[in-house]
């Protein structure tokens, strides 16, 4: 292993940054070359790419976003288009490729190291936390925190006003955002995809939580089988005509900001990890983290099975909403 390639890829999150330089310290280390590829597969088909050195990673284990940037590729899921991508490698001598993203980036790596002789890891970088073979996604953590901060806020506001607030988090068609954030920021109830929402019912939760207090908050995951937390907010209105009833959609300050202690120390050890499994000739796989422990898992299995939601957490609301 003499040379490895990395790109990160999909919707950024924070503590790719931190993943990137691990990986480049880790093979400056073992005398490897570390390449960086710019806007993920999009720069491997452009053929934009350079070597990287300690000046390139140093200094920005706090930062978010993705010094190489990022991109939703769609020319990379045709066959000319990642012909184009693995000539770039074969060009540039890349013996082992690492990718940081989400699901269509680890779809993607599994395609290429088929179609191709070349070995792949994959580490989960995305703020959902939607990926099968670890509990932890890079940014998740991150994301969270920020949730919780902006839901603190979004409280007092609403307890100065006797509002109801509907508050709609991130995280695609998983509901980890809504559902950890929920138990996190002390909101009343949670609506996720993976758990039918029952109009009826929502409004009842909600003259009951409302009763004697100033505010209510309901975390809505974005892909609600019911719709977005303004499609709720209008489906309860006619039931609740005396309440105050508001809707946030906190939107991308999601997928910004600093990264929590938490995802730069997994996106640390996964980057480490990741180049040393390359140097054991391990390929297809990705990076997980098991409690304290750094799995791996067949990125096949990865893009097949799915994550699941602790809905044990939904029997904990329900208890914290006890008066
Ligand atoms: O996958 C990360 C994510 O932030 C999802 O939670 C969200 O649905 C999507 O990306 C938004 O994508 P974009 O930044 O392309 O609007």
């Amino acid at each position: 292993m003499k040379k490895i390639a990395l790109l990160t890829s999909g919707g950024d999150s924070p503590g790719m940054n931190a993943a990137i330089r691990s990986i480049v310290k880790t093979c400056l280390h073992y005398n490897i070359v570390p390449f960086g590829i710019y806007d993920g597969y999009q720069g491997m088909i452009d053929g934009r790419g350079k070597q990287l050195g300690y000046t390139d990673i140093d200094n920005i284990i706090q930062y978010g976003g993705t010094i190489l940037g990022t991109a939703r590729c769609k020319d990379f899921m045709t066959p000319e288009g990642r012909q184009k991508a693995y000539q770039f490698l074969n060009e540039n001598k890349v013996d082992g490729l690492i990718v940081i993203g989400g699901d269509g980036t680890f779809t993607g790596a599994n395609i290429l190291s088929k179609e191709n002789n070349i070995p792949i890891i994959g580490l989960p970088g995305t703020i959902d936390n939607d990926i099968y073979g670890t509990d932890y996604t890079i940014g998740f953590d991150t994301a969270l925190n920020t949730v919780i901060e902006a839901v603190d806020k979004i409280r007092d506001t609403a307890s100065s006003h006797h509002r109801i607030f509907f508050i709609e988090v991130m995280g695609r068609d998983a509901g980890f955002i809504a559902l950890h954030s929920a138990i996190a920021s002390g909101a009343d109830s949670v609506l996720i995809p993976e758990e039918i929402t029952d109009i009826p019912q929502l409004v009842e939760e909600i003259k009951s939580h409302s009763k004697g207090r100033r505010s209510t908050i309901i975390m809505v995951a974005e892909g609600d089988d019911e719709g977005h937390a303004i499609d709720i907010l209008t489906k309860v209105k006619p039931y609740l005509p005396e309440y105050d009833l508001r809707h946030s959609v906190l939107g991308h300050i999601q997928r910004g900001g600093n990264p929590s202690a938490l995802d730069r120390k997994i996106a640390t050890r996964m980057g480490n990890y990741a180049v040393e499994l390359l140097m054991e000739n391990k390929t297809g796989l990705t990076v997980g983290v098991r409690g304290e422990d750094l799995v791996t898992c067949p990125i096949a299995d990865a893009i097949k099975e799915h994550s699941e939601l602790d809905l044990n957490y939904l029997k904990l609301l329900e208890v914290l909403r006890t008066k």
